[in-house]
């Protein structure tokens, strides 16, 4: 194919052979560790014109620097705060995500509500543990009060959700511009919707005005029955103030899909706390989710290669 452009790409993840193939026009240099290749990767990198990763690869400033040549990054992954957007964005350089995989983190957000209102955790130690004639109650969804903290793809797609479940559904996003979701009211910001509600779940990005958005007084405005659920970023959460609301019976507890650290560090008090579901960042970790997030990811760094339109391409103003 004598005249065919080629392209220089790193790829810094597992991915499946069937999807490489798709990726015939680039010299690829594959290191699944990513960063942890060491000087494989900063070798690679040299001459990349593309970088495929996931979000546990921190893509920053002194990455790019190395990577003269770098003209797209395509994260397999909807959040970016692994990537220096601001970087990035001076650079020049695309930056795209996959946001295919609203309905699995929708549903584990579902899943993590019904559990704690069902208290499941508790009914499967007592099976373990053999007893079986619990008679501990817990809570209808139906009626209740949730509160979408950014209505977003995702935010959204919870809605439905609830909605079916019979929950009464509001939001708060900073951004007028949403698109309303019948059935669904904006509240006037955290402070306005958070005293009523018995469900919160946390669906924006990380960045520097929403790190530690849930915070002490955050906590302190929520009803002792009132429950956490957390699939965005540790990092919007102030896992501190929550573990300290939780012992003060502030909030009910907490279903946690992302932690600050993770995985946490074996002396982390929410391990141990009173109903608190932890689950290992797997709310886009199912086989049809992570097989369209990957596809998407290849289509989005050849797009970037070939100069084409890249509809993911986020920008340091908001990647949703
Ligand atoms: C995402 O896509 O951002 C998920 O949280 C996986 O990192």
């Amino acid at each position: 194919m004598v005249g065919t452009k080629r392209y220089k790409a790193v790829v810094a993840l597992p991915l499946a052979e069937h999807l490489l193939a798709q990726m015939a026009e680039c010299d690829l240099v594959v290191l699944p560790g990513g960063r942890a290749d060491g000087a494989l990767f900063d070798k690679a990198m040299a001459d990349a014109e593309g970088l495929l990763v996931s979000s546990n690869v921190t893509i920053d400033r002194e990455v790019m620097a190395s990577a003269p040549r770098l003209r797209v990054i395509s994260t397999m992954s909807v959040g970016v705060d692994h990537i220096d957007l601001a970087a990035a964005h001076e650079r020049h350089i695309t930056v795209t995500i996959t946001p295919v995989l609203s309905d699995a983190v929708a549903d584990l957000a579902m899943a993590l509500m019904t559990m704690l209102s069902r208290r499941i955790p508790e009914g499967m130690r007592a099976v373990a543990s053999g007893r079986w004639n619990e008679t501990s109650l817990g809570g209808d969804l139906a009626e209740k009060h949730l509160l979408i903290v950014g209505f977003g793809r995702i935010g959204q797609a919870l809605a439905t959700r609830a909605l079916s479940a019979r929950m009464r559904v509001r939001y708060v996003d900073s951004r007028r511009d949403v698109s309303p979701v019948p059935g669904v009211e904006r509240a006037d910001g955290l402070a306005e919707g958070l005293p009523s509600v018995d469900f919160v779940s946390l669906h924006v990005d990380l960045n520097a005005n929403t790190r530690h958005l849930m915070g002490k007084e955050e906590f302190a405005l929520m009803k002792p029955g009132a429950f956490l659920i957390n699939t965005s970023r540790g990092g919007v959460v102030d896992q501190a103030a929550l573990a300290w609301a939780i012992a003060q019976e502030e909030i009910a507890g907490a279903g946690l899909d992302v932690l600050e650290d993770e995985p946490p560090r074996s002396d982390e008090p929410l391990l141990v706390a009173p109903n608190v579901i932890i689950v290992p960042h797997i709310g886009s970790a199912t086989t049809e989710t992570r097989a369209a997030m990957a596809q998407c990811a290849v289509e989005n760094l050849l797009l970037g290669l070939r100069n084409d339109r890249t509809p993911f391409a986020v920008t340091p103003a908001g990647a949703q």
